[in-house]
Order: C-alpha cells, then sequence, then structure tokens
C-alpha cells in the first residue's frame, strides 16, 4: 500500500533557482507514474524530494496519510535506481544485491535464495561473482533493478534508468520493467526525458516544463487531448503538426484559415470558438500526421521535400504556409519526393490552441 500525495511542494535551491514549483499531485496505490520534460526540468529534483535525498522548500509530502517531509530516506520504504547505476564498485554483483539484505540481517541462507531468484529473472545468474567493472552497460543496470527488487519497496524510484542503454537493450529492459510492475504489488515513479518511454510505460503521466506541471494523464488522453502547445508539441512522435490559423465566418459558417485554405469547422468545434470569443481571431491549429490525408480536392497544395519510408508507412515531409508539415500515408502510397501533393485534414481530429495564452480552446 502506497498512497502518495504532493502538496504545493517546491524545490529553491541556495544559488536562488526554483527548480519545482507548486507541485501538486495524488499518486494511487500500484500507479505507474512518469515524470517526463525536457533536460532542467525539475523531474529529477521532485523524485529527490519524494526519495529524501533533497530537502522539500516548501509544501508536504504525504504517504499513506503521513507527513514524510521529516522522515530520513532509509526509512520511507523506498528503493531507486538511478541512470549511473551507483553500484558498490568494489563489491561483487552478488554483493551489492545481497547489501541491503544483509544491512537488515536476514539470514544468510535466505538472502541467497532471494539473490538467485532475482538475479535468475534478470539474467545476472552467470555473472554474480564479477564486479561491476566487468559487466556490461545492460548488465549494470540489471544488477541496479535487482538490488531495489530485492528489497521489495512499497515504491520504486527510477531515475532516467535506460538512458544509458542502446536502443535494442532500451527495448528490452522497458519490456522488464512493465512485467516487473505488473507482478508487484508496488508503487512505481519513473523519470525520463524520452515521451516514447513515458507513453508505454505510464498508467499516469505528468508532463512538466520549467518546474511547473503542464498536464496530468492518461498516455491516451495526453495524446488525443493536449492541455497546451506545449503538451501537443511534446507528446507524439513526429510532433503534431502546428499551424498559425485564424477562426473566420463564410457565409456564417464558422472556418479555419490556414495560409490561403479554408476549413469549415465540424459543429461542436465552432460553437466553442463562438462562445470563446474567437471569432475573427487568430489562433493555433494542431494536426497530428495521420489525421492529414491526401485528397485530390485538398485545399493544401505543396511539394514533398523529403520522403521516408518506415515499413508499412510513410512519412511526407513538406513545407506549407511557412510551416513544416508531416504527413503519414500507407506505403503502398504512390508519392514521393518532388511531387506536388494535394493535402486536407480530419476536421474532427485537428486541435485549436488559444495563441496567446497557449491553452487549448
Ligand atoms: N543542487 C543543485 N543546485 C542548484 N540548482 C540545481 C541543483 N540541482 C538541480 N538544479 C537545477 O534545478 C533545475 C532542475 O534540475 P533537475 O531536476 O535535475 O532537472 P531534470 O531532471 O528534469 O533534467 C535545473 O535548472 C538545474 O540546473
Ligand atoms: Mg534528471
Amino acid at each position: 500500500m502506497a498512497e502518495i500525495q504532493l502538496k504545493h511542494m517546491y524545490k529553491k535551491f541556495e544559488d536562488g533557482v526554483t527548480a519545482v514549483k507548486d507541485f501538486n499531485l495524488e499518486i494511487k496505490d500500484k500507479e505507474f507514474v512518469i515524470f517526463v520534460g525536457p533536460s532542467g526540468c525539475g523531474k529529477s529534483t521532485t523524485l529527490r524530494m519524494i526519495a529524501g535525498l533533497e530537502t522539500i522548500s516548501d509544501g508536504e509530502l504525504i504517504i499513506d496519510g503521513k507527513r514524510m517531509n521529516e522522515v530520513p530516506s532509509c526509512d520511507r520504504d523506498m528503493a531507486m535506481v538511478f541512470q549511473n547505476y551507483a553500484l558498490y564498485h568494489h563489491m561483487s554483483v552478488y554483493d551489492n544485491i545481497a547489501y541491503s539484505m544483509k544491512l537488515k540481517r536476514v539470514p544468510k541462507a535466505e538472502i541467497k535464495k532471494k539473490v538467485g531468484e532475482v538475479a535468475e529473472k534478470l539474467g545476472l545468474s552467470e555473472v554474480l561473482d564479477r564486479k561491476p567493472k566487468e559487466l556490461s552497460g545492460g548488465q549494470k543496470q540489471r544488477v541496479a533493478m535487482g538490488r531495489a527488487i530485492v528489497r521489495n519497496p512499497k515504491v520504486f524510484l527510477m531515475d532516467e534508468p535506460l538512458s544509458n542503454l542502446d536502443a535494442k537493450l532500451r527495448n528490452q529492459m522497458r519490456a522488464e520493467i512493465s512485467s516487473l510492475y505488473q507482478e508487484s504489488d508496488s508503487t512505481f515513479i519513473y523519470v525520463t526525458h524520452d515521451q516514447v518511454e513515458a507513453m508505454t510505460l505510464g498508467t499516469k503521466i505528468v508532463v512538466l516544463k520549467d518546474g511547473e506541471i503542464q498536464q496530468v494523464a492518461t498516455p491516451k488522453e495526453l495524446y488525443e487531448h493536449p492541455d497546451n502547445l506545449f503538451v501537443a508539441g511534446f507528446i507524439g512522435m513526429p510532433p503534431m503538426n502546428i499551424f498559425d490559423g485564424a477562426c473566420v465566418p463564410v457565409n456564417g459558417v464558422l472556418h479555419i484559415r490556414v495560409g490561403k485554405a479554408l476549413l469549415p469547422l465540424p459543429a461542436q468545434m465552432a460553437e466553442k470558438l463562438r462562445r470563446g470569443d474567437y471569432i475573427n481571431q487568430d489562433l493555433m491549429v494542431g494536426v497530428r500526421a495521420e489525421d492529414i490525408k491526401l485528397a485530390t480536392d485538398g485545399q493544401l497544395e505543396s511539394r514533398v521535400e523529403v520522403y521516408e519510408m518506415l515499413g508499412d508507412y510513410a512519412y511526407l515531409y513538406l513545407t506549407y504556409a511557412g510551416q513544416k508539415v508531416c504527413v503519414r500515408v500507407s506505403a503502398n502510397t504512390d508519392v514521393r519526393r518532388g511531387d506536388t501533393i494535394r493535402i486536407t485534414f480530419d476536421m474532427e481530429k485537428i486541435h485549436l490552441f488559444d495563441k496567446y495564452r497557449k491553452h487549448r480552446i
């Protein structure tokens, strides 16, 4: 059981940097929460405050109803896995994994059994006698995981644990972390700058920018309903196409103007724009690569600058009205670099944002 609440948490460093601002979050038991955002946005600092490795400047950390601000790190029943593994270099793999149990004076036979089980699960049985420097990056990462797993903590805290691995190993370890989560009863808090990792692992994602929460949502909600332009541009690969646009009435029907194209709005969106006083106002129009279609009567016309084949689909890159555009098409589509194409948006799937306040309309 671990219900974690972060209430108005701040981190102000001595040099004046406020790394975390008014962080509010409720984490339920057995959730897999991700903190994602660009480098320097305060992910590690927030995680370290939860772990007790960093003091909380203001606000409260509550776990299962109890204030934790003053509770030392070692009494928080959390296990942390770091990007740089932080192994004990003079100890063997066996001793690294066994360390916390030895400290707790767990009987030797029990330690042996537990280390054996975890090593088996993580594919480390053959290297238990080695020192960390004799291991590959992936093996070191597994030892760090093993060390956390044997503690059977209430909460796993992971700070970019896969960032030092190559792409293939990263995918493999991602799947392993996922099954570790499925099999355990622990709550996970996981920091990454990689939105693919965030989307595939998390049950709840917290998007951060400049020390402030931008949105808290499931992966699906984030993708389908980003709350603001930052989240829209950050979540999703390729990033959402974003255009300068305007809301204009044509014969009593509201349209979006993008470049020279005039695209009629679905009734519900038109109603929102009316209510928000956006008629004849500038706004930002977001549309994902898969929501742009080739159409002979499409109003947006441009030349394909790059054709990128990715198996059963391909990306076309072009420029329209000064904006770079990425269009996803089937690999069977007979369009190549240099071709001039006409495209249109799936208007039910477009995202509209306030140009100045940056939020979703
Ligand atoms: N010990 C520290 N002293 C002063 N500033 C720090 C310290 N640790 C981190 N920061 C600053 O706090 C901000 C957030 O850092 P961090 O939490 O490490 O970001 P992230 O993990 O998202 O990359 C950054 O501007 C960073 O420079
Ligand atoms: Mg960090």
